[in-house]
């Protein structure tokens, strides 16, 4: 068997969340394997939305096992208010949802660095969720790090108190003012601790490998996007993990060589939050018009999400350093009602054209090239079938398919579960 994922190719929030939930009934295991709970991946069904920031999506399916990897960074309190979220649907989560020993723990500390980080830093901030993410990874590679196995250890504390003391030196370094109360923040973490030791906590690598032998299915679910990855995204306004494929290598420890099928998922148009490059970002009414028809605020934060055309540069460049073998396109009903549609197929770069993800993407270096599409007017929201698609929605995923050399299989409809078109 084979591990199969599923990955943003955008700035994260192109509907991730949703096709896990949707693709669920078809694996037995479904994975984080990076980031923490700067995420928000919203599901729709029954009426209901249900925003996931650190479990993973398949948790509402009664068949499939949750696994948290050693790649994500796992904040208590947030986790304990998410447990508290599924409390009311009575799920039996303790049965579904397992985390690896190996997964970094996020201190109350961690999230005021974030803060103070960020602060000094200005106008040249990140726009991070502040939720504690990069100070935690920075914890992981500096060797620092406390993780899920050690809170099993009698003396997790000790090592607890030397690392918030050194956190604490470290706010005071930064001349900003972070107002806290720590002793607070920390009654509230060790209650979080307590709650959370009622959960499995697993040696995952070992799971996951032996799940393979077994014959089991897993779902790799990426979260933010691969243009926030550490290594390939928008540098230095990115999160501070692997978002791309190989991230669900080290990031689950599952060997390369078992991957299968990798979905990457991207919204009909473009969005971002928080602050870096976009090329293809609206000032204008279409712009305002596309965050008001597709409700675009952050599940997190709250923060409005900018808005702009399908980018095809920066998509070409996610799908070749993921390996996508196929695509979902989300959102395309948002579209419905503009009179014409753009997609950028190439940048104007330093006086040439190129169609190649360059080094800097700022705006003085880069112009989009844009081709430009006829817009459709029928409702979407309530098809079921792809023969039912109008011909200009037939023409833009076409276009799209040919130009990334990849089949769009997946056209999502609107939020919910049943608003999903195979192709
Ligand atoms: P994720 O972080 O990738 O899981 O995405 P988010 O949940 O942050 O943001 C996606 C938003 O779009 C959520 O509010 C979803 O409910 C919503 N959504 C997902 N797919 C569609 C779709 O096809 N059409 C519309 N209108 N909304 C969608
Ligand atoms: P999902 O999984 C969209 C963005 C933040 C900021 C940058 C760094 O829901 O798609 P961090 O908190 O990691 O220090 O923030 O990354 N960001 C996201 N944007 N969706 C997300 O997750 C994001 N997670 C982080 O806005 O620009
Ligand atoms: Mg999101």
């Amino acid at each position: 068997m084979a591990v199969d994922l599923l990955l943003g190719l955008q700035w994260g929030d192109e509907g991730k969340g949703k096709i896990v939930d949707v693709l669920t009934t078809k694996y037995n295991i479904i994975a984080r394997f990076q980031g923490g709970p700067n995420a928000g991946h919203t599901l729709e069904f029954d009426g209901i939305k249900h925003v996931l920031r650190t479990i993973p999506s398949g948790i509402f399916r009664k068949d499939s096992m949750n696994v948290i990897g050693n790649g994500v960074v796992i904040d208590p309190v947030v986790f304990v208010q998410e447990l508290e979220g599924l409390d009311k649907f009575n799920l039996d989560y303790k049965s579904k949802l397992i985390i690896s020993r190996k997964a970094h723990v996020i201190l109350p500390t961690h999230r005021l660095l974030d803060a103070a980080s960020e602060t000094s830093k200005g106008k040249a901030k990140i726009g991070s969720t502040l939720k504690g993410i990069g100070p935690t990874y920075m914890d992981k590679t500096g060797r620092n790090g406390i993780r899920i196995g050690d809170l099993e250890l009698d003396n997790w504390k000790d090592k607890y108190r030397a690392l918030a003391n050194k956190h604490e030196g470290m706010i005071a370094f930064y001349d900003v003012k972070v107002q806290y109360n720590l002793a607070e923040m920390e009654a509230e973490f060790f209650a979080a601790v307590e709650r959370l030791k009622e959960l499995q906590f697993i040696d995952s690598e070992e799971y996951l490998n032996q799940a393979l032998k077994d014959g089991k299915s897993i779902l790799a679910e990426g979260a933010q996007g691969s243009l926030l990855d550490i290594d390939f995204g928008t540098y230095p306004f990115v999160t501070s993990s692997n978002t791309t494929a190989s991230g669900a290598c080290t990031g689950l420890g599952v060997p390369p060589n078992k991957i299968g099928e990798v979905f990457g998922i991207f919204k009909a148009y473009t969005t971002r939050v928080g602050s870096g490059p976009f090329p293809t970002e609206l000032f204008d009414q279409v712009g305002e018009d596309m965050a008001r028809i597709g409700h675009e605020f952050g599940a997190v934060t709250g923060r409005a999400r900018r808005c702009g055309w399908l980018d095809l540069v920066a998509l070409r460049y996610a799908c070749q350093v993921n390996g996508v073998t196929q695509l979902s396109m989300m959102k395309g009903d948002v579209l419905s009602g503009f009179t014409s549609l753009k997609v950028c197929t190439a940048y104007h770069y330093k006086g040439k054209e190129i169609k190649h993800f360059p080094f800097n993407i700022e705006a003085e270096n880069v112009t989009p090239i844009y081709t430009e599409f006829k817009g459709w007017k029928a409702d979407l929201t309530k098809m079921t079938e792809a023969s039912q698609f109008p011909k200009e929605l037939n023409d833009y995923i076409d276009f799209l398919e040919k130009e990334l050399e990849l089949p769009i299989t997946i056209v999502s409809v609107g939020p919910d579960r049943t608003q999903t078109i195979n192709r």
